[in-house]
């Protein structure tokens, strides 16, 4: 899983590679690489880790070139090393690919009998040989890509340089995204489109199964029938402009901070203050006429799909299942007709939740999903797509794209209630009220920023930490144990309240901290009986509530953090602040890489 770029042109092109890379390394930092051509052969430079060792290396020994590729990886086969680092190249050829090639292993081994010696440990290499023997038996590159692709199972989108040849870029792909960028007198290829955003914003994505080959001033797009077709160029509406952190450490903390107005900007899209009302777009079907939502997601956006479980359930009055993505498919379960499956994704790029649209696609269900990056390949299948207006989200742990997309699923929650009877004017003017004071709330959360600092010196000492909620706030629970073990690499579990009786119970000792969020309403006595069996067994806890649950659990807990009094409904949003923070401040002090964790990506781009 990996960021590709490609360019053809007459510019220099390794600083440009570089440029276009910066914007891929969410797809994966484990090494880096670019090929161009150096008067028509194939010259290369690698480097593990994370781009600026490549740039580091190429200062010191300059490449040249007006045509090259460049890659960013994440690895899948083979380890982090420069020798697996793309691109892989023969004399005549040089590959990089985001995918996996399934069927490396045989085709490998045929290779190898054939005569051919590998170098690397990875899937792509095989690409590069079946080329070769192509090329060296004849056939035009075209040709040879053509009978190469052929023999490839599994996902790719592939960009191929050929030595001798400056008028001529290929790229191909199936099952991983690939985009045309149109330029003036140079043309790219990459994974996206805000790879290409620093140098032009006429795109075009290409197809399932579709190749392309690339001049300085043109395209021509074939369908996998080997056909020439148009397909549409785009204007896109993404910025080249670097992102800065600005004020902040971390891109991560920049992003924590940004919540009060991300949520304000997304609501105002979804909410008609006056008459207290949610204004969705028109919906091609009837949204109150689902036998069933399903809902699919992965990661932090699963989580979100979770709450939102709570309240079409409880609000709307909609049967909802959910599934993590990478299950749903595989589970062929019965889909109902006139059924609406829902995609949560930041990215819209998770492969396997688009995996999962396009199974729920297959079976005739209406698609409708929640994306903050609108040109992505989720958005783009979609029968209705409802943005999160988030921003660009740098940080590899997701923060206020979480928030923004409990946002819009809040909103969609209500939009359905009302098209399906189950709330009234009174109770929707309500519930907008309680959505609206959510960006104040957000803000006042925030100045606890130094106090949640000082509870995060607690946590950081810990080799395992459990959170504990009830009900909507359950799913954060989950979310605060998922953000603490992804940046700060300390184990952490997220547990029902009411099911930690059943096991976690067991793990709780004196150095064992458990985080409750518990919001004071209907719920709370419940999680209050849980907070005290952990303070019975020495468990220390951090209390997560507001004034009148801190007030009856307060002694209960080593360390507490005040929030605002709020309606139950918003609870979800608002919770999430102070693990974010919590999560964020134990990181800091165990002195991680923060915005870029080890292993992890910010968007998984294989299964
Ligand atoms: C990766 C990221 C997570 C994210 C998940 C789903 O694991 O590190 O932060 O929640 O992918 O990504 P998506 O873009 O589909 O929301």
């Amino acid at each position: 899983m990996c960021g590709i770029i490609g360019i053809i042109g007459t510019n220099p092109v390794a600083p440009l590679l570089l440029k276009g890379l910066e914007r891929l390394e969410y797809r994966g930092y484990d090494s880096a690489g670019i090929a161009t051509l150096d008067n028509g052969r194939i010259g290369r430079r690698r480097a593990e880790g994370k781009l600026f060792n490549l740039a580091d290396l190429i200062a010191r020994e300059p490449i040249v070139g007006t045509v090259g590729i460049g890659h960013t990886r994440w690895a899948t086969h083979g380890r982090p090393t420069e020798a697996n680092a793309h691109p892989h190249a023969s004399d005549r050829v040089a590959v990089v690919h985001n995918g996996i090639i399934e069927n490396f292993r045989d085709l490998r081994a045929e290779l190898v009998r054939g005569g051919h010696i590998f170098e690397t440990e990875t899937d792509t290499e095989v690409v590069v040989h079946l080329i070769t023997e192509h090329l060296n038996q004849q056939m035009s590159p075209r040709e040879a890509v053509a009978e190469a692709v052929a023999r490839l199972e599994g996902a790719f989108a592939l960009a191929i340089i050929f030595a001798g040849r400056h008028d001529l870029m290929i790229g191909a792909r199936r099952g991983s995204p690939l985009a045309i960028g149109y330029g003036d007198g140079e043309m790219y290829l990459g994974s996206d489109a805000l790879a290409l955003a620093p140098f032009t914003n006429r795109i075009c994505y290409l197809e399932e199964g579709d190749w392309v080959e690339l001049g300085q001033d043109a395209a021509t797009v074939h369908d996998a029938s080997g056909a020439v077709v148009t397909r549409d160029i785009k204007q896109t509406a993404l910025s080249g402009a670097i992102i800065g952190k600005g004020q902040y450490r971390h891109f991560m903390q920049k992003e924590i901070f940004e919540q009060p107005a991300v949520i304000g900007d997304t609501l105002h899209a979804l909410v008609d203050p006056l008459r207290r009302r949610v204004e969705l777009p028109d919906f091609p079907f009837d949204l109150s006429a689902a036998p069933r939502l399903t809902i699919s997601a992965c990661g932090t956006s699963f989580y979100a799909g979770m709450v939102a479980k709570y309240w079409f359930e409880q609000i709307a009055r909609q049967p909802v299942e959910i599934d993590i993505a990478s299950e749903f498919r595989y589970r062929e379960a019965p889909l109902p007709e006139g059924g609406i499956n829902l995609f949560i994704s930041q990215s819209g790029e998770t492969i396997d939740t688009l995996a999962a649209l396009r199974y729920a696609r297959e079976q005739g269900q209406k698609i409708l999903s929640i994306v903050n990056v609108l040109e992505s390949a989720i958005a783009r299948e979609s029968d209705v797509v409802l943005p999160t207006l988030a921003g660009p989200e740098i940080g590899v742990a997701s923060t206020k794209a979480f928030t923004t997309q409990l946002t819009v699923l809040a909103c969609l929650t209500i939009a359905m209630a009302r098209a399906r009877d189950a709330v009234s004017a009174e109770t929707e003017a309500a519930l907008c009220t309680a959505l609206t004071e959510v960006p104040a709330c957000v803000a006042e959360i925030l100045n606890h920023d130094t106090a949640i600092r000082k509870i995060a010196h607690f946590l950081a000492e810990a080799r395992d930490v459990l959170y504990l909620g009830r009900g909507s706030t359950y799913p954060i629970a989950l979310e605060g144990a998922l953000k603490l073990k992804e940046i700060s690499y300390i184990h952490a579990e997220g547990c029902a309240a009411g099911e930690m009786k059943h096991g976690p119970i067991a793990l709780i000792d004196e150095t064992f901290p458990v985080v409750v969020c518990a919001p004071s309403g209907p719920l709370f006595e419940k999680t209050a009986s849980n907070i005290a069996e952990v303070a019975a067994r020495g468990g220390s806890v951090v209390l997560i509530s507001d004034k009148e649950g801190i007030g009856k659990m307060g002694d209960y807990a080593e360390h507490t953090i005040e929030l605002p009094p709020i309606d139950p409904f918003v609870a979800p949003i608002l919770y999430a602040i102070p693990v974010q923070l919590l999560a964020y401040h134990t990181a800091v002090i165990k002195g991680t890489e923060v915005d870029q964790p080890r292993n992890l990506a910010k968007s998984v781009t294989v299964e």
